[in-house]
């Protein structure tokens, strides 16, 4: 689920720009990496930095200050923050001699786990900010440039998105017709893989009216469709206008009453978390997508045992099966690891199996990655490097060929496609089936934003062509 994006430029005016006399305005270029959520946190802080004056900009060497927002989940993935600093820290000497002030920022998971260990191994960086302090960035940003070097890695006590900026319109018209909404952070669930409950810290549920004014207000953007995230998004659960305590099943069916909303989506879930009132979401409401992200990780009882997964294989077909039951055409996706300590060739022959039983739509799968400070970094039985290649191959080969048959078996169906962009070619729309699938039509079929009814035609390598019924 690793992705690399880049925040786009803003143009023009915005709503939420100070009325005072600004001086001219300074440039952020923010760098993401890792998961969704850190997609959603990395808007939210072009947000706070908006406030303060701060316009983006893709060109990195026009940056006045420079945003990494790292992801820790894997080593890989620590790593390349610093590889991207070696880079910076040339930037950063050459502007200097032009006589322009860079600052230099690690954000995100990398940031919450290592803190001040990042200053000391690159000197270049002049601020660590954890994902718990986001709304006080726009004032570390201040602390730097009148000369400190500042570490923000508390758990803060007040509610950061209490704290931080509604989204802007403008941006939010500008990033399309689809958005993030987070409603959930950290993890007590403590896989012993994991460093997410360390990095994000516990799991807090954002208040329902504070997420419907957000819902709101992406609507009247012009968003038609909202991905509810959480890293145990299904875990989310808080007091509802009625007095009642709510779970996720039903903010999806009050969201779906947000005018201009058609679509909802969520990820990512744990299989622990899958309540009855979710599952009957699925049956009942139709704005809900047929799409389930269940990252089961393993095959195998033994290493979901040790991993703490706290359920069976048995009891995730057995979930699934539920979930079949009231929505036959639900498409899954999911997570996997090979190569955690123990794994036997028996043990990835059971990940094999129940890859064979779901068939899945869509899958991300990982060698297992030694973290520090994870209780699986210290267990016997680590797993030769060449091994894990081995089964991450055969494993992957097995998940392309169900990924590959479910492509297939769109061409000729009749399904409703979100119009979302332009296409690459010229003359070409693109957008998403309710299975998250990229659909290309002909530019003509509709503008961006509608819901259209259209019929499959061919299934290319990584989208569906289809034609306006
Ligand atoms: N909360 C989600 C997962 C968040 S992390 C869940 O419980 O399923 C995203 C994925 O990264 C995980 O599902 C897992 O497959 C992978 N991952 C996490 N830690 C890892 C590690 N140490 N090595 C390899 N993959 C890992
Ligand atoms: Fe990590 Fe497990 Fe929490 Fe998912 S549930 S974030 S894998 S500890
Ligand atoms: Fe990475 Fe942090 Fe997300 S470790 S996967 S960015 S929660």
């Amino acid at each position: 689920m690793e992705l690399s994006t880049t925040i786009k430029p803003v143009g023009g005016q915005d709503e939420a720009l100070p009325t005072a006399a600004p001086e001219p305005a300074k440039k952020v270029f923010l760098k993401t990496y890792g998961c969704q959520m850190n997609v959603y946190d990395s808007q939210r802080m072009g947000d706070a930095l908006a406030a303060d004056g701060y316009v983006p900009t893709d060109a990195i060497e026009e940056a006045d200050l420079v945003l990494l927002n790292t992801c820790h989940i894997r080593e890989k993935a620590a790593e390349k923050v610093y590889s991207e600093l070696g880079r910076i820290r040339k930037l950063k000497s050459e502007r200097a001699q032009a006589g322009l002030e860079t600052v230099i920022g690690v954000a995100g998971c990398v940031a919450q786990a290592e803190g001040q260990e990042i200053i000391r191994r690159s000197p270049v960086v002049d601020l660590v900010i954890g994902p718990q302090t986001y709304h006080r960035l726009p004032d570390a940003v201040r602390r730097v440039r009148s000369g400190e070097k500042v570490v923000e890695t508390d758990y803060a006590i007040e509610d950061k998105f209490e704290h931080l900026p509604q989204p802007r319109k403008a941006e939010v018209i500008k990033r399309g017709v689809t958005a993030f909404l987070t409603v959930q952070e950290g993890c007590d669930k403590f896989c012993t893989f994991c460093v997410v409950p360390y990095t994000r810290g516990s799991e807090v549920s954002r208040p329902v009216a504070q997420i419907i004014a957000e819902a709101e207000k992406l609507a009247d953007a012009g968003v038609r469709e909202v991905t509810l995230l959480g890293q145990n998004v299904n875990a989310w659960h808080g007091e509802g206008p009625d007095g009642k305590e709510w779970g996720l099943g039903r903010l999806l069916f009050r969201l779906a009453e947000v005018p201009g909303i058609a679509r909802l989506r969520y990820t990512t879930s744990h299989p622990r978390d899958m309540d009855d009132a979710l599952i009957e979401a699925h049956r009942d409401l139709p704005m809900l997508m047929p799409y389930l992200h269940l990252p089961v990780q393993s095959g195998s009882d033994r290493i979901l045992k040790a991993m703490n997964r706290r359920h069976t294989a048995a009891d995730y077909l057995k979930l699934i099966d539920r979930i079949r039951a009231v929505r036959a055409d639900i498409a899954m996706s999911g997570d996997f690891i090979v190569g955690f300590p123990g794994e036997t060739d028996a043990d990835f022959e059971a990940t094999l199996e129940i890859v064979r039983q779901v068939r899945y739509a869509q899958a991300f799968s990982f060698k297992y990655s030694q973290r520090p400070g994870t209780p699986g970094a210290d267990m016997g039985g680590q797993v030769d490097e060449k091994v894990k290649d081995e089964r991450l191959q055969r494993l992957q080969a097995l998940l392309a060929e169900h990924q590959r048959e479910f492509t297939v078996q769109m061409i000729g169906k009749e399904i409703e496609l979100l119009i979302e962009k332009p296409g690459r070619q010229p003359g070409q729309k693109v957008g998403r089936s309710p299975w998250l699938q990229p659909v290309i039509v002909d530019e003509t079929a509709g503008e961006i934003g509608d819901i259209i009814q259209v019929r499959i035609m061919k299934a290319g390598v990584n989208s569906l062509h289809a034609e306006r019924m």
